[in-house]
């Protein structure tokens, strides 16, 4: 199949490129470069031995996205164009209500324009916010806590509308866990500018000496060892998950929804720990207060994805530490 990646120069997209490469589609990516750089491009093309056609553009121009379309006959969506700092949205709203909402905005408009209705969307888990029961399962209340999942749930809404309004739609909106990891090969993983704000990539750099100690942001939440908890997912299971998404989308029309997780939390000392074992370094560290706006828990409920898509995710969290440590030495030292 033919597949428009928009956002597709970006971590998890360019894993997702890889997957779907391998298994035969031919995928065209989409990216204005705006937190990605053009060079994943080439380190895509190494992996998977093909020519990956790449458009640099901004989704909002509507009509780039319409002659791309119709020139490489794309028959569905991965719609992976976003910006996803909770941090920026609450500074600049307006960013990204331009950037998440108008832009799929114009996606639509240049899919309807040509006939095309298959789309997965890149949604998160921060739609469902605080939670009133856990693991979150798809029909927990949806009440994001900042303009960022705001935008989310907006667009998971505008999709929704959409495939009511028009039986022909086939849409998943896909709510990612926490994705970490790189691909095997280290050619491709998680690349931040400036000091990361999440934690895998800051454990890395930490672990490189690039940045000299972690600062745990809470050692006294309910949880197992008082230290956040995540349902941590591999961008390489994650990759897998979207390609089940499409190939699900192929049979059933509709709106689903449908969360991408391991359904296990893991602390953030689990994550030191499994961190230092796969690199063999000490991670410095010092506990220091709660980040405002964190929740203690949260994971995900896996049936969904394995009921609808037949998909789960396989892979530990050692092998993320371990993916993420030889793309670190690899790609970045
Ligand atoms: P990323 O920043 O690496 O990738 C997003 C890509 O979109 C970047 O390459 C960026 O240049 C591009 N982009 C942004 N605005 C654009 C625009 N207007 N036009 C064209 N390209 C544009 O981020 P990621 O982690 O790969 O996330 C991909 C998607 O998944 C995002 O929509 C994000 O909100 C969502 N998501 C990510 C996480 C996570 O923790 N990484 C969790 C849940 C959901
Ligand atoms: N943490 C630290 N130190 C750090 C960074 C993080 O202790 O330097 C802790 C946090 O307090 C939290 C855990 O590590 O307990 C995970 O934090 P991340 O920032 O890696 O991930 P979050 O779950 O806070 O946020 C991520 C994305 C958001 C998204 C959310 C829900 O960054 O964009 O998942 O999908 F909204």
């Amino acid at each position: 199949m033919n597949i428009l990646l928009t956002g597709g120069a970006g971590y998890i997209a360019s894993h997702t490129a890889v997957v779907l490469a391998q298994a035969g589609h031919q995928v065209t990516l989409f990216d204005n470069l705006s937190n990605s750089q053009k060079s994943v491009i080439a380190n895509l093309e190494a992996i998977t031995a093909k020519t990956i056609p790449f458009i640099e553009g901004d989704v909002r121009d509507t009509q780039l996205l319409s002659q791309v379309i119709t020139e490489h006959h794309i028959e569905a969506v991965i719609h992976f164009a976003g910006l996803k700092s909770v941090a920026q949205s609450v500074e600049d709203p307006i960013l990204y209500y331009a950037n998440n909402v108008q832009g799929t905005i114009s996606l639509l408009e240049a899919m309807q324009a040509n006939g095309l209705n298959k789309l997965v969307f890149s949604s998160s888990a921060t739609v469902y916010g605080d939670p009133e029961y856990l693991p979150y399962d798809e029909h927990h209340p949806l009440k994001p806590m900042n303009p960022y999942g705001q935008t989310k749930l907006q667009v998971e809404e505008m999709l929704h509308d959409v495939s009511r309004s028009n039986a022909d739609w086939r849409v998943a909106c896909l709510r990612y866990f926490n994705p970490v990891g790189a691909h095997p090969s280290g050619l491709i993983g998680e690349n931040p500018s400036g000091i990361p704000n999440n934690l895998m990539p800051y454990v890395a750099r930490v672990a490189s000496g690039h940045l000299p100690e972690l600062s745990i942001f809470g050692n006294d939440y309910d949880t197992k060892d008082g230290t956040g908890e995540r349902d941590y997912i591999h961008v390489m299971d994650l990759a897998e998950g979207h390609m089940a998404a499409i190939d699900f989308l192929e049979k059933h029309s509709g709106w689903h929804a449908i969360n991408l997780g391991t359904g296990q939390p893991h602390s953030v000392m689990e994550l030191v720990t499994g961190f230092e074992k796969a690199s063999g370094k000490a991670i410095p560290r010092k506990i220091v207060g709660r980040r405002p706006g964190d929740l203690p828990v949260y994971f995900a409920t896996v049936d969904q994805a394995q009921k609808l898509l037949g998909w789960s995710a396989k892979r530990s969290l050692d092998e993320m530490c371990e993916s993420v440590w030889n793309f670190q030495t690899k790609s970045m030292s």
